[in-house]
């Protein structure tokens, strides 16, 4: 079977997410293609920067290209990114994007791909939305929230997340792992938290030495906060209620295997890198369907604690997944945010008296994050949101909110509510 052009791959792994696919899907089909890097790279880029190259595109068409021609929309967005964005030769990114056209069967559009593409760069539109490269209502949202730190917060959006490990204190230390990939050329740098390391260039995960042994798993430092916080003790009963595709559950087991952990998820087809993950690392796990705004799947037994890693609009991860600022909506955001208030409602009678429940995001909209669990504590009588103290991000009113950093860890909400007896 002949391989697929990585521009055409690209092509059609962005056209696939502008009809609502995820960038990790729709790329999935490419894990395995020797051009992975490259597909990856214009991705990841085009996706990043699609704002300003849409709009661009758009004021270049004379007349717009049909619906069936959208691979080919896609395919100029590439090419543009190339020569606007990355560090590709003009000549070289030209004539493989016009050679790609032909590869996607469209010859008759290789006299227009490369007519857009050699044309002379014109002043940009310089509308908040190309500047910034994100959608009008997510903006003002940051904006009003953040008015003294949007801009940095905008910026930072659009640059490129670190890779972190944590790594698996039952077989590593941070200190000697850090050394072991020292002496294969890979630096890193320690994080905040004890296991936490990042690698000074990232890479992918099957070629860091002690993957295949279990000796870190990639998370980003702030997601990571989240067993640290929940400090769960032997023998008690866990849940982690919104636990695909299992992360925070194998971290939870990872600190302390003696834990009776319950973890669901409502989706059943997130559930295999858990598996996997679990062999990987050694401990045993096992991620059942169930709906946690339902009791259909509880025993009854009350739990010590709770993790509700709530779906949110994952606005603290928008370097790692630029896909959402093409996907998400402002109607989202009320839609989820009703969902994490029935997650906390239901989830609070599963919690024993004297318990802890942790809710956490990696949104940095206060909608999501201090209103929710506002409402909450507001009809919960017996619920008391218990400070954090601690030296990353500030206190909200009734937890702890962390902006994504330059280089540094996503943006994330945790909220501790204690269970008064
Ligand atoms: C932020 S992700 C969780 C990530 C996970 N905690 C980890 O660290 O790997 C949110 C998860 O909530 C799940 N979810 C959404 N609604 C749910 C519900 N009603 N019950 C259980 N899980 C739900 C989604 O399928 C998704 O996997």
């Amino acid at each position: 079977m002949s391989l697929v052009d990585p521009r055409v791959a690209a092509a059609r792994s962005i056209s696939a997410v502008t009809t609502g696919k995820s960038l990790e899907r729709a790329l999935s089909a490419y894990r395995d293609h020797p051009d992975r890097g490259l597909i990856f790279e214009l991705c990841y880029g085009v996706v990043r920067h699609w704002f300003s190259l849409s709009k661009q595109l758009d004021s270049r068409l004379k007349t717009p290209l049909r619906k069936k021609d959208y691979d080919l929309y896609c395919l100029i967005l590439v090419g543009s990114y190339q020569l606007q964005n990355s560090a590709i030769a003009d000549h070289a990114a030209v004539n493989l994007t016009v050679e790609a056209a032909r590869h996607l069967g469209k010859d008759w559009a290789c006299g227009l791909v490369n007519a857009i593409l050699r044309r002379p760069r014109e002043s940009v539109d310089q509308s908040d939305e190309t500047r910034f490269e994100a959608p009008s209502w997510l903006i003002r949202s940051i904006q009003r929230h953040y008015p003294d730190s949007a801009e940095n917060i905008l910026r930072v959006n659009n640059t490129r997340a670190p890779m972190t490990l944590r790594v698996n204190r039952n077989r590593q230390t941070a200190e000697s792992l850090a050394q072991i990939l020292l002496n294969e050329g890979i630096p890193t740098i320690p994080g905040s938290l004890t296991n936490a390391l990042s690698l000074v260039t990232p890479q992918a995960v099957n070629t860091i030495p002690g993957y295949s042994e279990g000796w870190f798993t990639v998370q980003d430092e702030a997601s990571q906060r989240a067993a640290h916080l929940l400090e769960p003790q032997p023998t008690t009963r866990v849940l982690d209620a919104c636990a695909a595709p299992g992360i925070k559950a194998l971290q939870l087991l990872e600190t302390c295997a003696d834990i009776k952990l319950t973890a669901i998820d409502i989706d059943p087809t997130r559930g295999s890198y858990g598996t996997d993950e679990s062999l990987r690392l050694g401990l045993p796990f096992e991620l059942r369907v169930g709906d946690a705004t339902r009791r259909d799947w509880w025993d009854g037994e009350l739990f010590d604690s709770i993790l509700i890693d709530a779906p949110c609009t994952g606005t603290g991860t928008l370097r790692r997944k630029p896909d959402i600022k093409v996907h998400r909506t402002l109607e989202d955001v009320v839609v989820l945010q009703r969902k994490q208030q029935d997650l906390l409602t239901n989830l609070w009678h599963m919690l024993a008296s004297g318990g802890t429940l942790l809710y956490s995001t990696c949104s940095i909209l206060p909608d999501e994050n201090d209103s929710v669990i506002h409402n909450f504590l507001d009809q919960t009588t017996d619920a008391a949101a218990v400070p954090i103290d601690a030296d990353w991000g500030h206190a909200t009113l009734f937890g702890r909110q962390c902006l994504p950093i330059e280089r540094g860890p996503d943006g994330f909400f945790y909220s501790r509510i204690a269970k008064l007896p």
